[in-house]
């Protein structure tokens, strides 16, 4: 039996790792998969646990209001050393870039057991931006044993990093996975807030979190939102608002109590997913957004100054809009007024997966493992 622990902490890697877990117990004849969660976030992590009926071995609870880094760093590190000693895994998976990946990765290589790497290469090149992300996932890299490289780009920036060729598969990002199992055209709310909008109103979706835009860049962009809502009678905006306490506040003090914004608790995901189908345009600092809005070919105003997801951006479907108020409300008006602009950005494209991810990477492990003789076959766009 090949003893795989999958270890996750945040909403967005539960997302992208459900459907890995779900395609491991496939093959229960030969892997024992276990989840270690440990609880970065609480009620953004337990939704997702809960939509896709994963219930994990371990559960290390760290959240804290208002945590920061050295807090997440410290109780996941000493929590998880507990855990890989009772569990003795032979492969721990961590996906991405959050504290809980990097954690999980040094904690793995402190005892001593190979790790993969879900979403790997993703790269800015700014240390800051993404902030901790970028480091994060860079220190991923160089503790990971397996690298699952969801794009071409993502394989060239890992191999331009000296790691050897051999170790990184191309194998589209589990997102798409995780989308498709979700998102649906006959799909009903069964939401009061959700079920009161408008759908003949154009829906601008919204979302912000990133540690990089807290404070002035969030004020700049909702006051862009704030423009725009005044200016355009026929738009509403549906902010579904991070738990962060310090994204809230802004929030409320800047975007609070105005007509035609509704700011709402974080959604479930099937109900997220399908409001990204119904909306005219997304507006998000999000990584998983970037992936699922060109899906489902709906056009993304990236609220940051760098990407490590320039596929949709070179698609056409996704812009990098910065956060100040005079870019943010000049890229959303283009949007809202040029339809000819419009309808080339929402082009529906799929540069980031075809819903295979999982299935390619548990064919990796299998290859690498020696349960299998064949390759996994490789993602192309
Ligand atoms: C984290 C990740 C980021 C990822 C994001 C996804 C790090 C450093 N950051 O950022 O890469 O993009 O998750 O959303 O790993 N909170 C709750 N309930 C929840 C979740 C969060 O109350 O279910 C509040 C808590 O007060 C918590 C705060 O949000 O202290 C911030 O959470 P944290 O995980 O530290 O940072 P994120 O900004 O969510
Ligand atoms: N999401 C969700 N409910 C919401 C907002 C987002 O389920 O109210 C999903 C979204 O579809 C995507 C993921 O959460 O898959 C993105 O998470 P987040 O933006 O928090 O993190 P990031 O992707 O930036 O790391």
């Amino acid at each position: 039996m090949l003893k795989i622990l999958v270890v996750f902490g945040t909403r967005p890697e539960a997302i992208k790792m459900a459907p890995l877990v779900r395609e491991l117990e496939t093959r229960r004849e030969e892997i024992d998969c276990k989840v270690a969660v440990t609880a970065q976030h609480r009620e953004m992590l337990d939704q997702v646990l809960s939509l896709f009926g994963i219930t994990p071995a371990h559960d290390l609870d760290i959240m804290r209001q208002g945590q920061n880094l050295f807090d997440i760093t410290c109780r996941a590190l000493s929590g998880l050393q507990q855990v890989l000693q009772m569990e003795a895994p032979d492969l721990v998976l961590v996906h991405g870039d959050t504290t809980t990946t990097f954690v999980a990765a040094l904690a793995s290589f402190y005892r001593q057991i190979p790790v993969g790497h879900v979403e790997a290469g993703l790269r800015t090149r700014d240390k800051f931006s993404p902030f901790p992300e970028e480091i994060n996932r860079h220190l991923t890299g160089v503790l990971a044993d397996i690298h699952f490289a969801p794009t071409p780009t993502a394989r060239q920036n890992l191999l331009d990093e000296g790691l050897p060729a051999g170790n990184i598969f191309v194998t589209g990002n589990t997102v798409i996975d995780a989308l498709l199992a979700t998102a649906r055209a006959d799909y009903r709310f069964n939401d009061p807030v959700l079920d009161s909008v408008g759908f003949d109103k154009r829906i601008l979706l919204v979302t912000t979190h990133r540690r990089e835009n807290l404070g002035a860049p969030m004020r700049g962009i909702y006051r862009a939102l704030r423009e725009i809502v005044d200016d355009y009678r026929d738009v509403e905006v549906i902010f579904p608002v991070h738990k962060n306490p310090a994204v809230r506040r802004v929030v409320e003090e800047e975007l609070g109590g105005l007509d035609r914004v509704r700011l709402i608790e974080p959604l479930d995901y099937e109900p997220f997913v399908n409001l990204i189908g119904r909306s005219y345009l997304v507006l998000s600092d999000s990584g998983g957004l970037q992936e699922e809005a060109p899906s489902l070919g709906k056009p993304v105003l990236v609220l940051r100054n760098t990407t490590e997801r320039p596929e949709a951006v070179c698609a056409g479907t996704a812009l990098l809009a910065g956060t100040t108020r005079e870019a943010v409300s000049f890229e959303t008006r283009r949007l809202l007024d040029d339809k000819e602009f419009y309808s080339r950005m929402a082009n529906a494209v799929n540069p980031y997966g075809d819903g295979r991810a999982s299935k390619r990477i548990v064919q990796a492990i299998r290859y690498k493992y020696g349960l299998s003789a064949e390759r996994p076959d490789v993602f192309c766009l």
